[in-house]
């Protein structure tokens, strides 16, 4: 029987476990058997009790789970060839040659150098006596399929990452939240959200609870961006609003990329503007608790179509990571997708704005 191993890396995001539980049942639907990987790529490098069968029942009631029920890491060892040996290794005693990964574009990147460099790794083990050529025959080619689980919604090629939704929602509800008490004192909230180099969280959450202001990595503010805040501030007000909120992301600069951070815009606020103002920052309450409706329909329809591309791959096929594209689940080259990503943090580093806000459009 073919096995097929699932892993979360990076960092979590609400809606991992559905992948978990869809990627699991949907490889024993098709009479494989599934593992599950724990804590990310220092699992797969540990080995061991840390790559685990997985039967139907281990995955009931992961959908409405948040977090990853099987752990996650930022596994630095991975990003060098030995660690990669040892997986390999850990892998083929597990007899295991297919890993779909959940995680964001780092982790992905990471899977497919480790899927390129496979043939090396299996003459390596067998050279230094590791592993004899017979173990490794019947495993020649490794299988890699990416989901894209991430809360920043950063990667081209795909409308939504799973978990953007769920953190959309935290974000709104805790905007909401500051609202009655921003109200009540006629203050001003500067609020920060997270995003890494993305703004999507922030402008979305932005038009979700109609704030007065936002800041974004991919379209800084014009240069006098503290007078022509402060004016927009001040209209709001004098049409009668009696709070004012006003979003920044966590990758936020101006035009010379000078990071604008929420205590710089509390002190233009409080002495520009006249306003009482606090700063509220969201932190990992953004990236925790139960999945949307959204994201648990998302994972679990990329969960099924992963486990579907690993049975359909071809040695030449390219690592495909799962999209959602214009509401169709659809499969894409995974090294285009994170290339494309890429060429928005060059486009926001060479302070060519127009090209970083068209890619992110064209996603
Ligand atoms: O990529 C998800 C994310 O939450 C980013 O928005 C944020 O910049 C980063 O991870 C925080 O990472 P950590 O949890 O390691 O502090």
């Amino acid at each position: 029987k073919r096995r097929i191993a699932v892993m979360t890396s990076g960092g979590d995001a609400p809606g991992m476990n559905g992948a978990v539980r869809a990627i699991v049942r949907m490889a024993i639907h098709y009479d494989c058997e599934a593992y599950a990987v724990y804590e990310g790529y220092d699992g797969l490098v540990q080995g061991g009790d840390m790559i685990k069968e997985m039967k139907w029942e281990d995955v009931r009631g992961f959908l409405g789970e948040g977090g990853t029920l099987i752990g996650t890491a930022r596994c630095m060892s991975f990003y060098e060839r030995p660690g990669r040996l040892t997986a390999a290794k850990n892998m083929i005693l597990k007899g295991i040659d297919a890993l779909i990964i959940c995680g964001g574009d780092g982790s992905l990147t990471g899977a497919d150098k480790f899927r390129a460099e496979w043939p090396s790794l299996l003459e390596e083990l067998v050279n230094t006596n590791q592993l004899t050529a017979q173990d490794c025959q019947p495993f020649q080619h490794l299988n890699i399929v990416g989901l894209v689980g991430s809360i920043d919604n950063d990667l081209s090629m795909t409308d939504a990452t799973i978990g953007c939704y769920s953190s959309l929602a935290r974000i709104c509800e805790a905007i909401d939240s500051v609202d009655t008490t921003a109200t009540s004192h006629q203050r001003a909230f500067v609020i920060e959200v997270m995003g890494r180099h993305c703004g999507w969280l922030a402008l979305m959450a932005g038009v979700s609870t109609g704030a007065d202001y936002i800041f974004i990595p991919e379209n800084p503010p014009s240069e006098n961006w503290q007078d022509e805040m402060c004016e927009v501030v001040k209209r709001h007000r004098a049409k009668g609003k009696r709070k004012t909120i006003v979003i920044v992301a966590e990758g936020a600069h101006d035009q010379n990329l000078t990071k604008i951070s929420p205590t710089m815009v509390k002190d233009l606020l409080s002495q520009k503007a006249g306003l009482d103002t606090r700063v509220t920052t969201l932190g990992h309450v953004q990236r925790g608790g139960t999945p949307c409706a959204y994201d648990r329909m998302l994972a679990t329809l990329q969960g099924v179509e992963a486990v579907k591309a690993v049975l359909e791959a071809t040695p030449e096929t390219p690592s495909p990571v799962i999209c959602m594209v214009e509401n169709k689940i659809e499969r894409r080259p995974l090294l285009e997708a994170v290339a494309q990503t890429k060429k928005v943090a060059e486009a926001i580093e060479a302070k060519d704005f127009q090209t970083a806000m068209k890619l992110r459009d064209a996603e």
